[in-house]
């Protein structure tokens, strides 16, 4: 389809009449609004609402915004007008406020996605409102984007995501608020506060008392959680670049963006910040004034997509007033995934190693009573083996079929003989296994961060020989003499002392660990273990 672009700066522009024309004959036209471009089409047929929903790509639970010129045409798509939603209209109307109520018969279930209530704006920007009372009928209109995509602010935007697919295109300019309306129920007691933007809950609170801000404002909602507003359960706002929201100080933001830069960082900063970066920086408003950020936000979101960003490290913004709705939005372009600059730099990975029986466990179960997040090697490489793990095909492939057991396990005795046979063989069983250990480590390392733990501790023995060394902040070496080991591993592993001996006798010498350590934990007697633990405590709570 052909889509018409009208050009139009002013309310009584002659072409209004032809938009509205075909918006009254069941076509869809995308509109400015003050808030965000619309995708208008007639409020009061449910297959105008469908063709809305597959224009946009957008679930058909999610319910449309209707949108009035004037007071009169709300009653009617309303069952009750409560004194409270007058006043508020009162108050923020014509304005970037949606007012939800139970709806009337007259409202299309299509429009209302199957919802008893009916949510109902009256837009400022005089084009539309010319656009609504010129066609005669109320409009139904969500943001002019492609569902998932950021809302659009130009007509560029829409004309980028839209263009073939509706009838018509008006381009007044940019939109003057940036953000999508605020929502609010009513049809809740107390009124609740189901998206924010213009209208601030404190203003709302000015007009109504006490009102609720809904969950999922700032929260992902839980798996199969119902939405109170269905659009907030849908991703949103996202470009295709991983999004990460930093929150502290300029300096921190700096030091992180180099250190996790990758070479196609873009990130999104406050004015004047953008010469701190070695990496594209974009600004999207000043950093005291939330209306400017609110303004360029989706704008910068749909730029880093047009750059082809792979990653992209966003300055938090402060959530008071309108900064909740800038907020509400970027924690949403970001999937909830949020860095706390000031824990991070706090944050370590100590690598704890040493020979065989000089006691790294225990070193490992005092660290995790003091709060470390413990990532036990050995473990990580027996489960990178278990059966139907991609690691196990990879050394199949290499040392033979044979190697995998019936039940899928696999015969490490053969894995072993085969392996140490030669340089060759030693080397390719490393590097199979290595890159999935070192993954597993750096997903472990995440969870600690997530879990809010200060540091991890990576205990594994062959740590130093491995590039996972190079996930360590800090290493650790636990060691005793030789002849005490001998005893420890006599009284734990039940085998003969040749047998040990030649485990002993194996490994490097101590000034191969001590040479690589940061600090050597003494462990054995006279030394006080709990001394011991203190200093690695010590090396945590020194600075990088
Ligand atoms: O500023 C705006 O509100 C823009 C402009 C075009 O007016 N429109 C807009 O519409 O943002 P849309 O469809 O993208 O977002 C409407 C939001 C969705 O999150 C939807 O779930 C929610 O409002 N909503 C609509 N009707 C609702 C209802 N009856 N109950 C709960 N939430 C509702
Ligand atoms: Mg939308």
């Amino acid at each position: 389809m052909k889509t018409e672009i009208f050009r139009i700066d002013s309310a009584d522009d002659g072409r209004i009449a032809e938009v509205s024309d075909i918006l009254r004959g069941g076509g869809l036209a995308a509109i400015p609004t003050e808030t965000v471009y619309g995708l208008a089409g007639n409020a009061l047929r449910g297959e105008t609402a469908m063709k809305i929903f597959k224009a946009k790509g957008r679930p058909s639970d999610n319910p449309l915004i209707v949108h009035i010129s004037s007071f009169e045409q709300w009653a009617p798509l309303v069952s009750e007008l409560p004194e409270k939603a007058v006043r508020l209209a009162k108050a923020f109307w014509p304005g970037p406020l949606t007012i939800i109520l139970p709806k009337s018969e007259i409202v299309p279930d299509e429009v209302s996605g199957k919802l008893p209530t009916v949510a109902v704006r009256m837009p400022s920007n005089e084009i539309a409102r010319a656009i609504i009372e010129k066609a005669g009928i109320p409009l139904a209109a969500p943001s002019a984007n492609l569902s998932g995509k950021p809302s659009p602010t130009s007509a560029k935007h829409v004309i980028d995501d839209l263009d073939g697919k509706i009838d018509a295109i008006v381009d007044s300019g940019y939109c003057s608020v940036g953000v999508e309306s605020t929502v609010i129920t009513l049809a809740t007691n107390p009124p609740r506060l189901l998206r924010p933007g213009g209208v601030t809950p404190e203003m709302l609170e000015s007009v109504l008392g006490e009102i609720e801000i809904d969950d999922a404002v700032f929260n992902k909602l839980a798996e199969g959680e119902a939405a109170a507003s269905p659009g907030m359960k849908y991703k949103h706002y996202s470009p295709d670049a991983r999004v990460t929201l930093l929150k502290g100080e300029l300096d921190s933001f700096i030091r992180y963006a180099e250190k996790n830069k990758t070479d196609k960082t873009v990130v999104l900063c406050f004015d004047g910040e953008e010469e701190s970066f070695s990496v594209k920086a974009l600004t999207y408003g000043k950093e005291d004034d939330p209306e400017s950020q609110a303004k360029h936000i989706f704008d910068a979101l749909r730029k880093v997509d047009e750059m082809e960003a792979d990653t992209v490290f966003v300055r938090f913004p402060k959530c008071q007033g309108m900064g909740l709705a800038v907020f509400n939005r970027l924690i949403r372009a970001a999937g909830f995934n949020v860095v706390d600059l000031q824990a991070e730099e706090k944050f370590k990975v100590i690598g704890l190693t040493g020979k065989t029986g000089a006691g790294k466990s225990t070193v490992s179960k005092h660290l995790k009573e003091k709060g470390c997040f413990i990532i036990d090697g050995d473990k990580i490489a027996r489960d990178i083996l278990m059966p139907g793990e991609p690691a196990v095909k990879e050394l199949s492939d290499f040392f033979g079929e044979d190697i995998v057991l019936p039940d899928g396990n696999i015969d490490r005795k053969k894995v072993a003989e085969r392996a140490f046979s030669s340089k060759k063989n030693t080397d390719a069983l490393n590097r199979i296994t290595h890159p999935h250990i070192t993954n597993q480590f750096i997903a472990d390392i995440a969870k600690a961060k997530k879990e809010g733990c200060h540091a991890a501790v990576i205990d594994a023995a062959a740590l130093l020989e491995s590039d996972c060394k190079n996930l360590c902040d800090r290493i650790v070496v636990v060691h005793a003499p030789e002849e005490i080991r001998l005893q420890r591993i006599l009284a734990r592993d039940g085998i003969s002392r040749e047998d040990a001996l030649r485990r002993i006798k194996a490994q490097r010498s101590d000034d191969y660990y001590f040479s690589q350590a940061d600090l050597v934990i003494d462990n054995f007697e006279p030394y006080a273990l709990t001394e011991q633990i203190g200093k690695i405590e010590k090396l945590l709570s020194e600075s990088l």
